[in-house]
């Protein structure tokens, strides 16, 4: 299999070129997580990609750095923020665990369209709960692809042969159940859920450290 940061890295261009799918419930997901961040908060976005929330909610917090395991959506980044007046953002090519590892006392953690990437959420949940303060929030959107309709299901039977051939990368599929009790077993208390959009489901979850 394509190994991630490959994979990535040759999507890294195009991604930044493509156009958000669903607006409204990205602008809604934004507003939402906007609402929880302090300006004196020190936050972390794990897999950032090529910067585009971060640039969007820099201005809302304290200090705010970005990780992304391919360098070249890290370069992106870097090269959108030198064209901005926001000293507090900063961008960096980690792993997930990583760039988590090198942090603790956040005010939050953030991972957009990140976990069902990962081979090890629940080491990585923790990881996040490790480096969050007492109270700290997790802030994420994942797709859960278990709960998919059946179009989606079929695409998803494709990814093993994708991956052969170095177009699809890792992903995993569960339901939102699953990802719910994932995150409480984490030792995360969940403030506020939904699906945005509906379907397939982005699960948008607020959860605080425990
Ligand atoms: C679907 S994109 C989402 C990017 C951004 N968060 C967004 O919502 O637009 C997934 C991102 O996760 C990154 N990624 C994938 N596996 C990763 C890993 N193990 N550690 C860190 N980042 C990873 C990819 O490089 C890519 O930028």
């Amino acid at each position: 299999m394509i190994h991630s940061a490959t994979f990535w890295d040759k999507a890294a261009a195009k991604y930044a070129n493509d156009p958000i799918k669903d607006m409204a419930s990205y602008t809604y997901t934004l507003e939402r997580t906007r609402s929880y961040l302090r300006d004196s908060d020190t936050v972390l976005e794990i897999g950032c990609g090529t910067g585009s929330t971060a640039l969007l909610l820099a201005e809302s917090v304290g200090t705010y750095h970005g990780t992304d395991i391919s360098g070249e959506m890290i370069k992106i980044a870097r090269s959108k923020v030198a064209e901005t007046s926001l000293p507090n953002l900063s961008f960096e090519a980690h792993p997930a665990l990583d760039g988590i590892h090198e942090h603790d006392g956040l005010d939050a953690v953030m991972a957009f369209n990140l976990l069902h990437l990962l081979e090890n959420i629940p080491s990585t949940l923790n990881a996040i709960h490790a480096a969050l303060r007492p109270g700290g929030l997790l802030i994420t959107k994942t797709p859960c692809l278990a709960d998919s309709n059946w179009k989606i299901k079929l695409l998803l039977k494709l990814i093993p042969l994708g991956q052969l051939l170095g177009k699809a990368p890792f992903v995993q599929s569960f339901t939102v159940a699953e990802y719910d009790r994932m995150i409480e077993a984490a030792g995360f208390e969940i403030v506020e859920s939904g699906n945005h959009p509906v379907s397939p489901p982005a699960r948008y979850i607020v959860a605080r450290k425990i």
